[in-house]
């Protein structure tokens, strides 16, 4: 089974309960890396455990903040991530087809709860096209961060 790495910081927590819910029926496994609570942390700390997981393993991931921003920023810090903040079902598909992303930013402030579960669907279900261009694009956004 498919495993998905999950966090959030407390402006998300909400939205990460409700997305560990559709994970089962979809036939996905998940690990909730935290936070467990609405009491106030930091989205970086749960960028990391995240990403870290997502690089080691393979696996994907979702972050999700008060607007997906935070989580975005802090996990295309880490080699090998492509964190793709969405706020609509196009995009999230476009990202998985072109970019090959492997986490998925979300802002529970932002994105409607249907909504973030449906883009949520659709970036799960939706493959990388393997493309050539895209993965010469690929190679050429990989490239900097060995020449960065
Ligand atoms: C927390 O207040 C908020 O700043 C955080 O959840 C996130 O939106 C940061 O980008």
């Amino acid at each position: 089974m498919v495993k998905i790495f999950i966090g959030s910081d407390h402006g998300g927590y909400n939205l990460k309960e409700k997305i560990k819910e559709v994970f089962t029926p979809l036939g996905y496994e998940f690990e909730d890396l935290g936070t467990n609570s609405t009491e106030s942390c930091d989205y970086p700390i749960f960028a990391e455990k995240v990403a870290k997981k997502v690089i080691e393993t393979g696996n994907n991931g979702i972050l999700v903040c008060g607007t997906g921003i935070g989580m975005s920023i802090a996990a295309n810090k880490f080699s090998g991530i492509r964190a793709s903040h969405c706020t609509d079902t196009f995009s999230a598909r476009m990202t998985k087809e072109h970019n090959n992303s492997n986490i998925l930013c979300l802002g529970e402030r932002i994105t409607g709860q249907d909504l973030a579960l449906d883009i949520v669907k659709v970036w799960l279900e939706t493959p990388f096209s393997n493309g050539e261009r895209h993965l010469k694009r690929l190679e050429l956004v990989k490239n900097f961060e060995n020449n960065n």
